[in-house]
Protein backbone atom coordinates (compact mmCIF):
# COMPACT_ATOMS: atom_id res chain seq x y z
CA UNK A 1 0.00 0.00 0.00
CA UNK A 2 1.43 3.70 -1.01
CA UNK A 3 -0.07 6.75 1.54
CA UNK A 4 -1.78 8.95 -0.72
CA UNK A 5 -3.22 11.76 -1.01
CA UNK A 6 -6.84 10.76 -0.62
CA UNK A 7 -6.18 8.50 2.43
CA UNK A 8 -7.75 9.87 5.38
CA UNK A 9 -5.31 8.67 8.25
CA UNK A 10 -8.15 7.94 11.16
CA UNK A 11 -11.42 6.99 9.71
CA UNK A 12 -13.66 4.17 10.43
CA UNK A 13 -14.40 1.55 8.48
CA UNK A 14 -17.17 0.52 6.03
CA UNK A 15 -19.51 -0.77 8.99
CA UNK A 16 -18.65 1.68 11.78
CA UNK A 17 -17.32 -0.94 13.80
CA UNK A 18 -13.47 0.01 14.20
CA UNK A 19 -11.10 2.77 13.45
CA UNK A 20 -8.81 2.51 10.76
CA UNK A 21 -5.27 4.20 11.13
CA UNK A 22 -1.53 3.90 10.24
CA UNK A 23 0.52 1.86 13.17
CA UNK A 24 3.00 5.44 13.18
CA UNK A 25 5.44 3.09 14.98
CA UNK A 26 6.45 1.06 12.24
CA UNK A 27 7.19 3.97 9.51
CA UNK A 28 9.37 4.65 7.08
CA UNK A 29 9.52 0.60 6.95
CA UNK A 30 6.45 -0.88 6.96
CA UNK A 31 2.81 0.64 6.29
CA UNK A 32 0.49 -1.18 8.24
CA UNK A 33 -3.14 -0.05 9.12
CA UNK A 34 -4.29 -0.69 12.49
CA UNK A 35 -7.81 -1.66 13.24
CA UNK A 36 -9.24 -0.43 16.97
CA UNK A 37 -12.32 -2.25 18.18
CA UNK A 38 -12.35 -1.28 21.75
CA UNK A 39 -11.49 1.49 24.45
CA UNK A 40 -8.44 -0.14 25.57
CA UNK A 41 -6.72 -1.00 21.91
CA UNK A 42 -7.50 2.84 21.50
CA UNK A 43 -6.14 3.79 25.02
CA UNK A 44 -2.70 0.98 23.85
CA UNK A 45 -2.62 2.88 20.48
CA UNK A 46 -2.51 6.64 21.63
CA UNK A 47 -0.45 5.72 24.61
CA UNK A 48 2.32 3.96 22.34
CA UNK A 49 2.29 6.68 19.85
CA UNK A 50 1.03 4.23 17.24
CA UNK A 51 -1.54 7.17 16.62
CA UNK A 52 -0.07 10.38 17.44
CA UNK A 53 0.23 14.07 17.13
CA UNK A 54 -2.67 16.35 18.72
CA UNK A 55 -5.45 16.10 16.08
CA UNK A 56 -5.54 12.93 15.22
CA UNK A 57 -5.44 11.84 19.38
CA UNK A 58 -8.61 14.31 19.80
CA UNK A 59 -9.89 11.90 16.94
CA UNK A 60 -9.26 8.42 17.51
CA UNK A 61 -10.32 9.25 21.16
CA UNK A 62 -13.67 9.93 19.90
CA UNK A 63 -14.02 7.21 17.86
CA UNK A 64 -12.87 5.18 20.46
CA UNK A 65 -15.60 6.75 23.01
CA UNK A 66 -18.37 6.23 20.74
CA UNK A 67 -16.94 2.36 19.95
CA UNK A 68 -17.23 2.19 23.85
CA UNK A 69 -20.66 3.60 23.83
CA UNK A 70 -22.21 1.80 20.69
CA UNK A 71 -21.12 -1.34 22.46
CA UNK A 72 -22.62 -0.73 25.39
CA UNK A 73 -25.48 -3.13 27.46
CA UNK A 74 -27.16 -0.77 28.88
CA UNK A 75 -31.19 -0.12 28.84
CA UNK A 76 -31.33 3.36 31.06
CA UNK A 77 -29.59 6.36 30.12
CA UNK A 78 -28.77 6.43 33.60
CA UNK A 79 -26.21 3.29 33.43
CA UNK A 80 -25.15 4.41 29.91
CA UNK A 81 -24.14 7.72 31.44
CA UNK A 82 -22.28 5.95 34.14
CA UNK A 83 -20.11 3.83 31.56
CA UNK A 84 -19.74 6.66 29.35
CA UNK A 85 -18.31 8.60 31.93
CA UNK A 86 -15.97 6.10 32.65
CA UNK A 87 -15.01 5.65 29.21
CA UNK A 88 -14.35 9.14 28.74
CA UNK A 89 -12.26 9.10 32.13
CA UNK A 90 -10.19 6.43 31.17
CA UNK A 91 -8.70 7.59 27.27
CA UNK A 92 -8.45 11.16 29.15
CA UNK A 93 -5.43 9.27 30.77
CA UNK A 94 -3.72 8.06 27.27
CA UNK A 95 -1.36 11.39 27.06
CA UNK A 96 -1.31 14.43 29.32
CA UNK A 97 0.01 17.45 26.92
CA UNK A 98 -2.19 17.12 23.63
CA UNK A 99 -5.79 18.84 24.87
CA UNK A 100 -7.25 17.66 21.39
CA UNK A 101 -7.88 14.50 23.48
CA UNK A 102 -9.58 16.21 26.00
CA UNK A 103 -11.19 18.50 23.88
CA UNK A 104 -12.59 15.82 21.49
CA UNK A 105 -13.81 14.02 24.48
CA UNK A 106 -16.11 16.73 25.83
CA UNK A 107 -17.33 17.34 22.38
CA UNK A 108 -18.98 14.02 22.98
CA UNK A 109 -19.87 14.31 26.58
CA UNK A 110 -21.85 17.84 25.18
CA UNK A 111 -23.36 15.57 22.44
CA UNK A 112 -24.73 13.27 24.34
CA UNK A 113 -26.13 15.47 26.99
CA UNK A 114 -27.75 18.04 24.43
CA UNK A 115 -29.97 14.36 23.69
CA UNK A 116 -30.48 12.87 26.68
CA UNK A 117 -33.69 11.68 26.54
CA UNK A 118 -33.91 10.42 22.87
CA UNK A 119 -33.73 6.60 22.80
CA UNK A 120 -30.26 5.09 23.36
CA UNK A 121 -30.09 3.86 20.03
CA UNK A 122 -30.63 7.31 18.62
CA UNK A 123 -27.85 8.68 21.55
CA UNK A 124 -25.39 5.95 19.82
CA UNK A 125 -26.52 7.26 16.42
CA UNK A 126 -25.45 11.14 17.33
CA UNK A 127 -22.15 9.75 18.96
CA UNK A 128 -21.16 8.60 15.69
CA UNK A 129 -22.28 11.63 13.91
CA UNK A 130 -20.35 13.79 15.93
CA UNK A 131 -17.44 11.63 15.69
CA UNK A 132 -17.84 11.87 12.02
CA UNK A 133 -18.00 15.67 12.15
CA UNK A 134 -14.77 16.27 14.36
CA UNK A 135 -13.10 13.95 11.60
CA UNK A 136 -14.84 15.87 8.59
CA UNK A 137 -13.63 19.24 10.42
CA UNK A 138 -10.43 18.41 10.72
CA UNK A 139 -9.50 18.49 7.04
CA UNK A 140 -11.21 21.84 6.43
CA UNK A 141 -9.44 23.19 9.57
CA UNK A 142 -5.91 22.04 7.83
CA UNK A 143 -6.78 23.36 5.05
CA UNK A 144 -7.71 27.00 5.99
CA UNK A 145 -4.49 26.74 8.22
CA UNK A 146 -2.59 26.13 5.00
CA UNK A 147 -4.33 28.66 3.06
CA UNK A 148 -3.71 31.14 6.02
CA UNK A 149 0.17 30.00 6.49
CA UNK A 150 0.22 30.34 2.75
CA UNK A 151 0.39 34.04 3.43
CA UNK A 152 3.63 34.13 5.13
CA UNK A 153 5.48 32.54 2.62
CA UNK A 154 6.91 33.07 -1.02
CA UNK A 155 8.29 30.85 -3.77
CA UNK A 156 11.72 29.47 -3.22
CA UNK A 157 11.76 29.53 0.40
CA UNK A 158 13.73 27.90 2.69
CA UNK A 159 11.56 26.49 5.21
CA UNK A 160 12.20 24.05 8.64
CA UNK A 161 9.86 22.29 10.36
CA UNK A 162 10.27 20.01 13.37
CA UNK A 163 8.84 16.55 14.56
CA UNK A 164 5.76 15.77 12.26
CA UNK A 165 2.75 17.96 12.34
CA UNK A 166 1.82 16.60 8.99
CA UNK A 167 -1.29 14.26 7.74
CA UNK A 168 0.17 11.77 9.88
CA UNK A 169 -0.93 13.78 13.01
CA UNK A 170 -4.04 14.91 11.40
CA UNK A 171 -6.90 13.28 9.01
CA UNK A 172 -5.49 15.41 5.85
CA UNK A 173 -2.87 18.19 5.53
CA UNK A 174 -1.57 18.50 8.78
CA UNK A 175 -1.03 21.97 10.41
CA UNK A 176 2.62 22.82 10.10
CA UNK A 177 2.85 20.86 6.45
CA UNK A 178 -0.42 22.66 5.55
CA UNK A 179 0.74 25.31 3.92
CA UNK A 180 3.37 23.27 2.11
CA UNK A 181 1.18 21.00 0.52
CA UNK A 182 -1.05 23.38 -0.68
CA UNK A 183 1.61 26.16 -2.00
CA UNK A 184 3.13 22.72 -3.75
CA UNK A 185 -0.35 22.26 -5.58
CA UNK A 186 0.04 25.47 -6.18
CA UNK A 187 3.16 25.52 -7.86
CA UNK A 188 5.15 26.79 -5.27
CA UNK A 189 8.80 25.26 -4.56
CA UNK A 190 10.46 25.36 -1.10
CA UNK A 191 13.22 23.61 0.28
CA UNK A 192 12.02 21.85 2.91
CA UNK A 193 14.52 20.66 5.92
CA UNK A 194 12.66 18.11 8.41
CA UNK A 195 14.81 17.49 11.83
CA UNK A 196 15.60 13.94 12.79
CA UNK A 197 13.44 14.96 16.64
CA UNK A 198 15.16 13.06 19.20
CA UNK A 199 14.79 11.07 20.75
CA UNK A 200 11.38 9.49 18.82
CA UNK A 201 12.56 10.50 15.46
CA UNK A 202 9.08 11.82 14.19
CA UNK A 203 10.90 14.37 11.81
CA UNK A 204 12.79 11.38 9.88
CA UNK A 205 10.88 8.81 9.88
CA UNK A 206 7.84 10.35 9.80
CA UNK A 207 8.10 13.73 8.02
CA UNK A 208 10.80 12.48 5.99
CA UNK A 209 8.41 9.61 4.91
CA UNK A 210 5.09 11.66 3.90
CA UNK A 211 7.01 14.53 2.26
CA UNK A 212 8.70 11.99 -0.11
CA UNK A 213 5.23 10.16 -0.49
CA UNK A 214 3.37 13.62 -1.46
CA UNK A 215 6.67 14.14 -4.31
CA UNK A 216 8.02 16.72 -1.63
CA UNK A 217 11.51 16.15 -1.36
CA UNK A 218 13.13 17.04 1.42
CA UNK A 219 16.30 17.32 3.39
CA UNK A 220 16.87 15.70 6.73
CA UNK A 221 19.39 17.05 9.43
CA UNK A 222 20.25 16.14 13.04
CA UNK A 223 18.24 18.20 15.45
CA UNK A 224 21.75 19.67 16.19
CA UNK A 225 22.64 21.32 12.75
CA UNK A 226 19.54 23.99 12.67
CA UNK A 227 21.45 26.40 13.99
CA UNK A 228 24.21 25.64 10.88
CA UNK A 229 21.58 25.89 8.37
CA UNK A 230 20.10 28.70 9.64
CA UNK A 231 23.42 30.59 9.92
CA UNK A 232 24.32 29.53 6.32
CA UNK A 233 20.94 31.83 4.92
CA UNK A 234 18.78 28.12 3.51
CA UNK A 235 15.89 29.22 6.19
CA UNK A 236 13.23 31.87 5.72
CA UNK A 237 10.87 30.39 8.11
CA UNK A 238 10.12 27.91 10.86
CA UNK A 239 6.95 26.39 11.00
CA UNK A 240 5.82 24.16 13.45
CA UNK A 241 2.81 22.62 15.12
CA UNK A 242 1.67 22.48 18.49
CA UNK A 243 0.11 20.65 21.72
CA UNK A 244 -1.32 22.95 23.64
CA UNK A 245 -1.40 26.95 23.11
CA UNK A 246 -1.78 29.12 26.54
CA UNK A 247 -4.19 32.30 27.01
CA UNK A 248 -0.95 34.34 26.63
CA UNK A 249 0.20 32.48 23.25
CA UNK A 250 2.55 30.09 25.13
CA UNK A 251 3.42 26.86 23.33
CA UNK A 252 3.63 23.53 24.45
CA UNK A 253 4.93 21.07 21.29
CA UNK A 254 7.66 18.44 20.76
CA UNK A 255 10.97 18.58 22.39
CA UNK A 256 13.27 20.61 21.00
CA UNK A 257 10.88 23.40 19.17
CA UNK A 258 11.86 26.03 21.97
CA UNK A 259 15.29 25.89 21.07
CA UNK A 260 14.70 26.16 17.79
CA UNK A 261 12.49 29.03 18.52
CA UNK A 262 15.37 30.57 20.06
CA UNK A 263 17.59 29.84 17.05
CA UNK A 264 14.88 31.95 14.79
CA UNK A 265 14.88 34.85 17.30
CA UNK A 266 18.69 34.99 16.88
CA UNK A 267 19.06 34.59 13.13
CA UNK A 268 15.86 36.91 12.40
CA UNK A 269 13.85 34.27 11.10
CA UNK A 270 10.25 34.41 11.05
CA UNK A 271 8.94 31.31 13.59
CA UNK A 272 4.86 30.20 12.71
CA UNK A 273 3.07 27.79 15.18
CA UNK A 274 0.10 26.12 13.24
CA UNK A 275 -2.66 25.01 15.00
CA UNK A 276 -6.41 24.74 15.18
CA UNK A 277 -8.14 26.84 17.99
CA UNK A 278 -9.16 23.44 19.59
CA UNK A 279 -5.25 23.33 20.57
CA UNK A 280 -5.68 26.03 22.71
CA UNK A 281 -6.21 25.72 26.51
CA UNK A 282 -7.35 29.45 27.36
CA UNK A 283 -7.91 28.18 30.97
CA UNK A 284 -4.01 28.10 31.03
CA UNK A 285 -3.06 31.45 31.51
CA UNK A 286 0.25 30.91 30.43
CA UNK A 287 2.71 27.58 29.51
CA UNK A 288 3.85 27.17 32.68
CA UNK A 289 0.70 25.43 33.94
CA UNK A 290 0.57 22.72 31.05
CA UNK A 291 1.96 19.34 32.12
CA UNK A 292 4.82 18.35 30.19
CA UNK A 293 4.42 14.00 30.00
CA UNK A 294 7.71 12.52 30.60
CA UNK A 295 8.56 9.48 28.52
CA UNK A 296 10.65 5.86 29.34
CA UNK A 297 14.12 6.57 29.29
CA UNK A 298 14.89 3.54 27.07
CA UNK A 299 13.66 5.77 24.49
CA UNK A 300 17.10 7.79 24.82
CA UNK A 301 19.64 5.53 25.40
CA UNK A 302 18.33 2.15 23.43
CA UNK A 303 15.49 2.82 21.08
CA UNK A 304 16.37 2.40 17.39
CA UNK A 305 20.37 1.46 18.55
CA UNK A 306 21.18 -2.12 17.50
CA UNK A 307 22.85 -2.00 21.21
CA UNK A 308 22.27 -0.03 23.92
CA UNK A 309 24.46 3.10 23.64
CA UNK A 310 24.43 5.07 27.63
CA UNK A 311 26.03 2.84 30.41
CA UNK A 312 23.62 0.98 32.43
CA UNK A 313 21.87 2.68 35.83
CA UNK A 314 22.32 6.33 34.29
CA UNK A 315 19.64 8.39 35.17
CA UNK A 316 17.45 10.04 32.26
CA UNK A 317 15.31 13.04 31.81
CA UNK A 318 13.12 12.51 28.86
CA UNK A 319 10.36 15.35 28.80
CA UNK A 320 8.19 14.66 25.42
CA UNK A 321 7.26 18.42 24.73
CA UNK A 322 9.10 21.76 26.16
CA UNK A 323 7.53 25.57 26.13
CA UNK A 324 8.38 28.19 23.08
CA UNK A 325 7.36 31.18 25.01
CA UNK A 326 5.39 33.39 23.55
CA UNK A 327 7.79 36.58 22.54
CA UNK A 328 10.00 33.89 20.17
CA UNK A 329 6.64 33.01 18.14
CA UNK A 330 6.03 35.40 14.79
CA UNK A 331 2.59 34.31 14.56
CA UNK A 332 -0.20 31.71 15.56
CA UNK A 333 -1.40 30.62 12.26
CA UNK A 334 -5.60 28.97 12.73
CA UNK A 335 -8.19 28.35 10.86
CA UNK A 336 -9.79 31.04 11.74
CA UNK A 337 -6.82 33.34 10.88
CA UNK A 338 -3.77 34.90 11.98
CA UNK A 339 -2.75 35.98 15.44
CA UNK A 340 -0.06 37.81 16.26
CA UNK A 341 2.02 39.87 19.01
CA UNK A 342 0.32 41.02 21.83
CA UNK A 343 -1.27 37.49 21.47
CA UNK A 344 -3.68 37.43 24.89
CA UNK A 345 -5.58 40.09 22.44
CA UNK A 346 -5.59 38.38 19.39
CA UNK A 347 -5.88 35.21 20.29
CA UNK A 348 -9.54 36.18 22.18
CA UNK A 349 -9.84 38.11 19.51
CA UNK A 350 -10.07 35.09 16.87
CA UNK A 351 -12.22 33.15 19.51
CA UNK A 352 -14.99 36.12 19.65
CA UNK A 353 -14.71 36.05 15.54
CA UNK A 354 -15.79 32.22 15.84
CA UNK A 355 -18.20 33.20 18.57
CA UNK A 356 -19.51 35.51 16.18
CA UNK A 357 -19.49 33.50 12.83
CA UNK A 358 -21.06 30.67 15.12
CA UNK A 359 -24.31 32.64 16.25
CA UNK A 360 -25.38 33.45 12.69
CA UNK A 361 -25.86 30.44 11.90
O1 LIG B 1 4.64 12.97 20.79
P1 LIG B 1 3.95 13.32 19.51
O2 LIG B 1 4.59 12.70 18.32
O3 LIG B 1 2.45 13.05 19.58
O4 LIG B 1 4.12 14.90 19.40
C1 LIG B 1 3.54 15.55 18.31
C2 LIG B 1 3.83 17.00 18.26
O5 LIG B 1 4.48 17.56 19.10
C3 LIG B 1 3.19 17.76 17.13
O6 LIG B 1 3.99 18.83 16.74
C4 LIG B 1 1.83 18.32 17.59
O7 LIG B 1 1.05 17.31 18.18
C5 LIG B 1 1.07 18.93 16.47
S1 LIG B 1 0.49 17.74 15.29
C6 LIG B 1 -0.41 18.59 14.12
Amino acid sequence: MQLTAEFETVHLDADSSSIITIDQTKLPNQLLLLRLKTAQEVWQAIRSLQVRGAPAIGITAAYGLYLAAAASKAEHFSDFYAEFQTAKTYLATARPTAVNLCWALDRMEATLLQHQGKPLAQLKQQLLLQAECIQQEDIQICRRIGEYGLTCLQNGFGLLTHCNAGRLATVKYGTALAPIYLGWEQGYRFRVFADETRPLLQGARLTAYELQAAGIQPTLICDNMVSSVMQKGWIQAVLVGADRIAANGDTVNKIGTAGISILARYYKIPFYVCAPLSTFDRMAADGKEITIEERAAEEVTEMWYEKRMAPPGIDVYNPAFDLTEQQNITAIITEQGIARPPFTASIAALFQQKQAEAAKW
